[in-house]
């Protein structure tokens, strides 16, 4: 409907935008002018963009706020209404508290995500009757045979423009890096299918780096949150893998004709960094520690974007704690296989923005840094018996950095 109507303009501006977005084309001239010297807040753009960037700034922050009706695709089986109802804290575009569920098995050492019965992400919320459907469709539960059951935390977006414009063989350098220094850790640079490329491209999204892009990010939430369809994602989800149910779906077929994704795509790809806070000696000090004792293995301060038409993200420097890389956890990592991802490996979580996350790891269960740092194992092992063993004046100074950023 009002997707249907918007879709053209949006396609034009949205081809424009990703052609710059991913092309190496030339800078265009005239330079653009010095960014302003002021630090966006949480869910605000990136400075320095054009007039029509911060138009479709503007109007994918509207898609993704924009709570889904029967008429949009919602459903048959949805976890929310909107992206917003996940990405809140402590704006729009944020993370939250919010997890959702799931399960899958593993049979003779193979790995079963339970397709045939709606897994591995379970759907929480159906259609019903107060919708105004005339078929009451059943909200996902975990099925008796499943063994293996998982939350996953939802994890800020702020600054993942950066990321999706740093190039894949930074990536891979990176993983090389880290081999070549024969300590033990070893990042992975996850390798997946990208369906637009029609290729597989570095994953750097998601738990387990299970997603190349954040334009395929939008397709595969906007199916598996929400139920809408678009051409990339054009299989509804079978309620608890029962197809029969699909014969009661108000809106069968492609629900979006791929404008929504776009309109997400250009919010997420333009949504800045988190700010940091002031930094204080103490916090500098922290850092320090944090370099010292070997986090930044893995939490890598600082990464660069590459050539973008788009001057806000051209060669740009940004400092995510986090090299994206795949790294065996042991025992924290959650079983799950996705991607190329082992049940042992997790992506090294970014920490900018940390001061704004209250739950941490991926199934929130740390409700303290400490908590949160105590739990890494496997190549984490390392790092986090030097921490254990900081005296506690030099371990406060850490904490302030970590909350600091
Ligand atoms: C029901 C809650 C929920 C809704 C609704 C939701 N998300 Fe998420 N989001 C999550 C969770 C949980 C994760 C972590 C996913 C994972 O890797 O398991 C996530 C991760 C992401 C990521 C990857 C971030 C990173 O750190 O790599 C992107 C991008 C994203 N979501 C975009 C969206 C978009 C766009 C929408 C709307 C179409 C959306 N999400 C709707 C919960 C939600
Ligand atoms: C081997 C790579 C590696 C090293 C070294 C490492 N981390 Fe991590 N870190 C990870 C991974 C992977 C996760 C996500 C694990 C999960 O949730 O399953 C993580 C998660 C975290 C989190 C939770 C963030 C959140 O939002 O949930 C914090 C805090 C953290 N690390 C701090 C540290 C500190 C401090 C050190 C040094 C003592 C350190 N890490 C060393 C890989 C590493």
């Amino acid at each position: 409907m009002k997707r249907i109507t918007v879709a053209f303009l949006s396609l034009v501006a949205a081809v424009s935008l990703s052609a710059q977005l991913r092309t190496n084309a030339v800078r265009p001239a005239p330079p653009p002018a010095p960014p302003p010297a002021v630090t966006p807040a949480a869910g605000d753009a990136l400075t320095g963009l054009t007039a029509a960037q911060r138009t479709a700034f503007a109007d994918g922050l509207a898609d993704f706020k924009s709570v889904e009706e029967v008429a949009d695709g919602l459903g048959p089986v949805f976890n929310e209404r909107s992206c917003a109802a996940c990405h809140t804290t402590p704006a729009v575009g944020g993370g939250s508290t919010r997890t959702v569920t799931r399960f899958s098995r593993r049979v003779n050492g193979v790995f079963d995500p339970l397709t045939a019965l709606g897994g591995s992400l379970m759907q929480d919320h159906a259609l019903s009757l107060a919708d105004g459907v005339s078929h009451a469709f059943t909200p996902e539960s975990v099925p008796a045979i499943a063994t293996i059951v998982v939350q996953r935390r939802t994890t800020p977006l702020f600054g993942l423009g950066l990321v999706d414009a740093t190039p894949d063989a930074d990536f891979l350098a990176l993983a090389q890096l880290q081999a070549s220094r024969g300590d033990g850790v070893v990042g992975r640079a996850s390798v997946v299918d990208n369906i637009r490329a029609g290729m597989k491209t570095v994953g750097k999204f998601g738990w387990k780096a299970q997603v190349p892009t954040l334009f395929q990010f939008s397709g595969d939430a906007y199916l598996n949150e929400m139920g809408i369809t678009t051409p990339d994602f054009p299989n509804e989800n079978c309620p608890q893998g029962n197809c029969a149910e699909l014969s009661f779906n108000p809106a069968p077929g492609i629900n979006d004709d791929g404008s929504g994704p776009v309109l997400l795509t250009n919010f997420m790809t333009l949504l800045a960094a988190p700010p940091r806070a002031a930094q204080t000696p103490d916090a500098s000090a922290g850092e320090a520690t944090f370099d010292r004792i070997g986090c930044t293995a893995c939490h890598v301060a600082t990464m660069h974007t590459g050539a973008n038409a788009n001057a806000a993200l051209d060669h740009k420097t940004y400092h995510p704690y986090s090299d994206f890389l795949l790294h065996d956890m042991g025992s924290l990592g959650d079983d799950l296989e996705m991607g190329s991802a082992t049940g042992r490996e997790m992506r090294t979580t970014p920490l900018w923005g940390l001061r704004f996350v209250t739950r941490y790891l991926h199934d929130g269960r740390a409700t303290t840094l400490d908590q949160a740092i105590l739990a890494h194992e496997g190549q984490g092992s390392g790092a986090r018996d030097r921490f254990a063993a900081l005296p506690a004046a030099v371990k406060s100074k850490l904490m302030t950095f970590l909350q600091s950023l």
